[in-house]
Formats: structure tokens, C-alpha cells, sequence
């Protein structure tokens, strides 16, 4: 059997690493090295000219980031894959490779607030063109895209409302006029949805999240084909962000990795048992989980989702300040930004992660002001649920 015919959970543990080439250390050396020295000068020079493979300088490559890089572009089920200091390091590198003034970018209406900010605001400041479509209907894309678009971007599910766009009809046009397609895979992990698979041309995270699993590290993966890979490692990285990630990261994530689809599947059905209870109380306006009948998109969801995720948006009768006043009620669930974290995690997009678009970009966008966005943890479904019924029973839903 080789290694990669190994089930999902095996190969998170032990792909591309073999303890025997490591004086038998079961976890990989962490080599906090910034450099690396050369057998002779025209090693290191042909290490320049990219004739000789080998790590010289830890900006562009270093040991214990090759572990994770191999491990993520398998589990993405794609041929290479590359380590950020963060998930914004991770957009802004692969941005920064394939654009040059004049070019276009098609970005889906609702993204992360920082990654709309730097599409809207940065982008442009440099003569790119970025048009904004509702990707959730394939047929805006086909009347957007032009000769000049290289990259279509999305999130599927979106940050915050958990829209889902459908990867192969979108790279299925995207690639008719010559565009690649990039997807932010931070909400749905690899165990939920392999954007590769379904016919995108790189896939990037937010490792901060569901990847590293334990809220204590920033870091962001990109994987694609080898080519994209290289381009964005030597370009993007090296010469314009320049957002390595450190090998102690490096570790904490390989070592989160480990067990992302026991995490996943425990997400995953807490948040179906989470939103179900919050569909039910009297209090709430709506709930928006693939898991649910009520979702719109559950034609999308169950082909192109192996599970139906642990992020729960929903909004309570009385608006902005009836949420909050549900979030200041809480008392296990922590009001913080941040996802994928062990605790269960709450926040009000308009006023935190959103507060980049303007009020009127997020009443366009389908980011209603009223909204929290809940990230359900690994405590137990019954504690979460009665957290939640106890801010939600003393919610006065005429005053709020
Ligand atoms: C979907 C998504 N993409 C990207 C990012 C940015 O990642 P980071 O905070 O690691 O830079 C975030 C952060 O919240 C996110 O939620």
C-alpha cells in the first residue's frame, strides 16, 4: 500500500515524514534557523540559480515548513503547497504573483472584511481592476468575466453569512476565458470540501483557524500545482510580502493537523445539534447552516460539502442590539474574533470582522447589521446549547 492510498486521519498524521531520517524522533526537528550554510560556493550559487535543490535562506524554504507544506498540498489533494505568516499573508502573496496594472480581478460579494478591504482598497491603488459579483449565481460571472481577468476569488462558505458558491460551474467558466481560481478554504477545512477537487486552481486558509485548531498561532497555507507554487514562493513571498511563517508555527500546526478530522467531525455535529436549537427558539429570526432544511443552497451543500461545517451565523428579533445584548448574556461562549478555536467563540461581524465594508456595502452585500456569527468549539453540544437558551430565554424581544 503507499502512502497515499492511507485514509484521510493517516495521512494528517504521517505523510511526508519518516521518523527513521530523523534519529527516530516521532514529531519533526524544529529548525529555527534563519540560514544554512553551503558546501562550497558553487553550491550555494547553483542553490541561487535554482539548479540545486536545498534550503539556503529560511525567507524562501526551511525544513520543518517543507513538513507541512507536503502535508497540507496532500490533504488538498494538490501538488505543492506553501507556508504564510498568515492567511492575509497567504492572499496578498497569491494576489501580488499573477497581477500587474490593467489586469482584473472577480471577487464574490461577501469575503472576510480585511480580504474586501485589501481587494477594494489595496488592489485598485496599483491599476487592478477588482468587479464585484454575486458568484452564488454562476450566470453573473458569465456576463462579468472579460480577456483581462485573471483570477476569480471566493470563499465558500462565505465569512460571515456561510453563502456558498459552486466551485465547478464558477472554474468551469472561469477557466473558458483563461482565469484561475482561488478559493479561501479557511471555513470548510479539507475534511469538509477539497476546492481542488471540484475544479479550483489554488486553494489558500486562514491556518489561524480550524487548521491550527487551538487559537495560538496566526499563519496562512496556500496549495496549488507545483508551477503556481514555485511562482508565488519566489515572487509573491520571497520579494513582495515577504510573510514567512516560523518553523515553531510550522510545528503548532502540524501537530493541530493531526487531529483536524476528529475536530471537524466533532465541529460539525455540535453545530447541526447548535443550530437546530437555535432554528427552534422563539427569540431567533434566523439561522444560516448548510446542515438545515431551511438553507437555500442545500442543492450546493451536499455537492460540494462532506459535512456541513461548525460556523453558525444567526440573527435574534430585535436587531443590532438585541445580538449584542445576547452576546453580553453569554456566559461559557467567549465574545472574540477568531474561529476553528477548542472554545466556542461569538462575535458581531458589522461592528468587528466586517467593519471594513460601510454600512451600505454590507446592506448590498447580505451582511445584516443584526447578525452574530458563532464558531461552535468542542465543549459539549448540551453546555453550548444551554448557554444559548439562557441568554436567549431573558431576551425581551419587544424592547430589544
Ligand atoms: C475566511 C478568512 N480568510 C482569511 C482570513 C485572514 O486570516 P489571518 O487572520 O490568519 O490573516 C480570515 C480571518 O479571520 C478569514 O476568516
Amino acid at each position: 500500500m503507499s502512502a497515499n492510498d492511507y485514509d484521510f486521519a493517516t495521512r494528517a498524521i504521517h505523510h511526508g515524514y519518516d521518523p527513521q531520517s530523523h534519529q527516530g524522533a516521532l514529531n519533526p526537528p524544529i529548525y529555527m534557523s534563519s540560514t544554512f550554510t553551503f558546501d562550497t560556493a558553487e553550491a550555494g550559487g547553483a542553490m541561487f540559480a535554482g539548479e540545486q535543490e536545498g534550503h539556503f535562506y529560511s525567507r524562501i524554504s526551511n525544513p520543518t515548513l517543507d513538513h507541512l507544506e507536503q502535508r497540507i498540498a496532500n490533504l488538498e489533494g494538490g501538488e505543492a503547497g506553501l507556508c504564510t505568516a498568515s492567511g492575509m499573508g497567504a492572499i496578498t502573496s497569491t494576489l501580488w504573483t499573477f497581477l500587474e496594472a490593467g489586469d482584473e480581478v472577480i471577487i464574490d460579494k461577501t469575503l472576510y472584511g480585511c480580504t474586501f478591504a485589501f481587494m477594494t482598497h489595496g488592489l485598485p491603488r496599483f491599476g487592478v481592476k477588482v468587479r464585484l459579483v454575486d458568484l452564488t449565481d454562476p450566470g453573473n460571472l458569465s456576463e462579468a468575466i472579460s480577456s483581462n481577468t485573471r483570477i476569480v476569488y471566493f470563499e465558500t462558505p462565505a465569512n460571515p453569512n456561510n453563502r456558498l458558491v459552486d466551485i465547478p460551474a464558477i472554474s468551469r467558466i472561469a477557466h473558458d476565458a483563461g482565469a484561475r481560481v482561488v478559493v479561501d478554504n479557511t471555513y470548510a477545512t479539507p475534511v469538509v470540501t477539497r476546492p481542488l477537487e471540484h475544479g479550483a486552481d489554488i486553494v489558500l486558509h486562514s491556518a489561524t483557524k480550524f487548521l491550527s485548531g487551538h487559537g495560538d498561532v496566526v499563519a496562512g497555507l496556500i496549495v496549488g500545482s507545483s508551477e503556481d507554487i514555485t511562482r508565488i514562493r519566489l515572487v509573491g513571498l520571497k520579494d513582495m510580502t515577504g510573510a514567512v511563517m516560523s518553523p515553531m508555527t510550522a510545528m503548532l500546526l502540524l501537530r493541530g493537523i493531526k487531529t483536524l478530522e476528529l475536530r471537524m467531525e466533532r465541529h460539525c455535529e455540535t453545530a447541526m445539534h447548535v443550530a437546530r436549537a437555535l432554528e427552534a427558539h422563539p427569540a431567533v429570526l434566523s439561522v444560516s447552516y448548510p446542515g438545515l432544511d431551511s438553507f437555500a443552497q442545500g442543492d450546493v451543500a451536499r455537492r460540494q460539502m462532506a459535512r456541513f461545517g461548525g460556523m453558525i451565523p444567526f440573527e435574534v428579533k430585535g436587531g443590532k442590539a438585541g445580538g449584542i445584548a445576547v452576546m453580553n448574556r453569554l456566559r461559557l461562549i467567549q465574545r472574540a474574533v477568531s474561529l476553528g478555536d477548542a472554545e466556542s467563540l461569538i462575535q458581531h461581524p458589522a461592528s468587528m470582522t466586517h467593519s471594513t465594508y460601510t454600512p451600505e456595502e454590507r446592506a448590498e452585500h447580505g451582511i445584516a447589521e443584526g447578525l452574530v456569527r458563532l464558531s461552535v468549539g468542542l465543549e459539549s453540544a448540551d453546555d453550548i446549547i444551554a448557554d444559548l437558551h439562557a441568554a436567549l430565554g431573558a431576551h425581551n424581544m419587544q424592547a430589544a
